[in-house]
C-alpha cells in the first residue's frame, strides 16, 4: 500500500472497477461484467458498488425517502408457490378478507397519523374479491389523496383496466425468477409467461409497473441471478424490489433441512449487492427497502460491524460512529438498503387484529405489536440518521410520462437530483 491510500482504495481490483464503472455509466451490462460485479472478492471492491448505487439514486431520485403506507386486506390465495406462507395448501393459516369499507377505513386511518403519498394495497390472489369492489376501493381511497398502488397478482386484462380507469396509478408484480423452470418448480399453479403477460399487460394499460425477484431461492444459481438483472434492465420497470427469501415452516421450502446452510449476513450483503445492481441497471426506477430485508436483519448481528465500516465510508464520521453508538436506531438493514441504491420505505398499515395473519413470511417487522405511530417514528428518526428527508407527494416515477401533465412541481428539476423532490417534509 503506498501512502496516503486507505486499505479501502488499495484493496480494489482493476477489471472489477472497470465493469462497476461501464454498468454505472449505461455503457453496457454484458453477462459477465454483471457476473463480476455481483460477486466482488474485496471489501473495497463491494463497498465501491453499493456507493456508486448510493450515488446513481442521489444523482437519480433525490436524496429524499418516499413512505408508502401497505394494506395488505385479503390473505386468501388460489396460487400455491412453495416458498410463501399464503399459499391455498396452507391449511394452517387463519384466512381474512378485510371488506372493502373497512380497507378505506384503514387507508384514512392511516392517513390521519402520515401523510402518505401512495397507499399500497396488496392480497394473496384472492378470487372472492370480485374486480368492482377493488374499482371502489381505489377511487374511494383516491379521493382521501394519494397515489393507489395495487399488488394483486395475476388477474385478466378487463380487470386490470377497470381498476386502471377506477383510478389506480401503479402495479407492483414481480416475476420472482427469470428462469422458467425454477418459476414452474416454485410457483407450480402458474407460469413465467403468465406472468410477464401480465406486466406487459399492465404497462399497456399505462400503469406505473413494478417488478423484482426473490433472492436466495433454493434451487437458485448466479447465473440466474444475472439473468434477473438482465429481465430487469429488458423491462425498465418504474419500479424494483429485491427481497431476501426467508424460509416459512408451513410450506414444503420451510421444512427442515431447506434452510440448514442459511447464513443471515450472507444474505442481507447478497442482498444488497442486487439492489445496487438494480439502482445501476434500472436508474430512474423507485426501490424500496424491502419488509423482508428488515426481517432476516432481527436474527442476525453478524452484518453490523461491517456495515459500521460501509457507512463511515458513505456518511462519514458522523454516520459512522452513530451506527456504532446506537445499535437501537441502527438495527435495521433497512436503513442500510437506503444508501445502497434503494428510495423507499413501505410500512404495514393493515388494522392490527389482521395484520399477523398476513404471514407471507414469519416474523414480518411491524407485526410485533408495533403500533402505527411507533412505526413512522422509527421510520422518521431512520431517514434523519441518514441525512435524509421524507418526501412529501405521491411519488410517481420521475420519467416524463408519468409526470408531466398530473404535478409539475413533482417532475425531475434537474440531472443532479439535488433540486429534485425538494418538497416540504411531512
Ligand atoms: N420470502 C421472501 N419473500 C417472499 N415473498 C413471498 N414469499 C416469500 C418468502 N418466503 C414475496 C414475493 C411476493 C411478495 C408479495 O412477497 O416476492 O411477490
Amino acid at each position: 500500500m503506498t501512502t496516503g491510500t486507505t486499505w479501502q482504495e488499495a484493496n480494489t481490483n482493476g477489471a472489477y472497477q472497470q465493469a462497476l464503472e461501464r454498468i454505472a455509466q449505461g455503457v453496457s451490462a454484458e453477462r459477465h461484467e454483471i457476473g463480476l460485479v455481483l460477486s466482488p472478492e474485496t471489501a473495497g471492491d463491494e463497498f465501491g458498488l453499493l456507493e456508486a448505487a448510493h450515488n446513481a439514486r442521489l444523482g437519480n431520485m433525490g436524496r429524499q425517502v418516499h413512505v408508502r403506507g401497505i394494506i395488505e386486506f385479503s390473505n386468501y390465495c388460489r396460487q400455491d408457490c412453495l416458498y410463501c406462507g399464503l399459499r391455498r395448501s396452507n391449511a394452517k393459516l387463519r384466512r381474512y378478507r378485510m371488506s372493502p369499507e373497512q380497507i378505506v377505513e384503514a387507508a384514512a386511518f392511516a392517513l390521519e397519523f402520515h401523510g402518505f403519498g401512495t397507499i399500497v394495497l396488496q392480497s394473496g390472489e384472492d378470487p372472492g374479491y370480485p374486480a368492482d369492489a377493488i374499482a371502489y376501493v381505489v377511487k374511494a381511497i383516491r379521493q382521501l389523496g394519494p397515489a393507489v398502488t395495487l399488488s394483486v397478482g395475476q388477474r385478466p386484462y378487463e380487470d386490470y383496466e377497470l381498476w386502471r380507469k377506477a383510478g389506480a396509478d401503479r402495479f407492483l408484480l414481480k416475476f420472482e425468477t427469470s428462469d422458467p423452470n425454477l418459476f414452474k418448480e416454485l410457483n407450480p399453479s402458474t407460469t413465467l409467461d403468465e406472468r410477464l403477460q401480465c406486466l406487459m399487460n399492465l404497462r399497456k394499460l399505462g400503469y406505473q409497473i413494478g417488478t423484482g425477484i426473490i433472492l436466495g431461492l433454493p434451487g437458485q444459481t448466479r447465473q440466474m441471478i444475472i439473468c434477473d438483472l438482465l429481465l430487469l434492465k429488458e423491462l425498465d420497470p418504474e419500479m424494483v424490489s429485491v427481497g431476501p427469501f426467508i424460509p416459512h415452516p408451513g410450506t414444503p421450502l420451510g421444512k427442515a433441512g431447506a434452510t440448514a446452510k442459511r447464513d443471515p449476513a450472507r444474505l442481507i450483503r447478497a442482498t444488497l449487492r442486487a439492489v445496487a445492481l438494480s439502482r445501476l441497471m434500472v436508474p430512474l426506477a423507485h426501490i424500496p427497502a424491502t419488509t423482508a430485508l428488515g426481517v432476516i436483519g432481527k436474527g442476525s448481528r453478524d452484518w453490523v460491524e461491517w456495515a459500521g465500516d460501509y457507512i463511515l465510508k458513505v456518511l462519514g464520521d458522523k454516520g459512522g460512529s452513530g451506527w456504532r453508538a446506537s445499535a437501537g436506531d441502527w438495527s435495521d438493514p433497512r436503513a442500510l438498503a437506503l444508501v445502497c441504491g434503494a428510495n423507499v420505505i413501505m410500512p404495514d398499515v393493515t388494522p392490527k387484529v389482521f395484520r399477523d395473519s398476513y404471514e407471507i413470511y414469519p416474523g414480518k417487522a411491524g407485526s410485533d405489536g408495533e403500533e402505527l405511530s411507533g412505526t413512522i417514528k422509527s421510520i422518521r428518526t431512520m431517514v434523519q440518521n441518514l441525512g435524509m428527508s421524507i418526501a412529501s407527494g405521491r411519488g410517481d416515477s420521475p420519467k416524463p410520462q408519468f409526470t408531466a401533465k398530473r404535478c409539475p412541481a413533482e417532475s425531475r428539476s434537474g440531472i443532479t437530483g439535488e433540486g429534485f423532490g425538494a418538497g416540504k417534509e411531512v
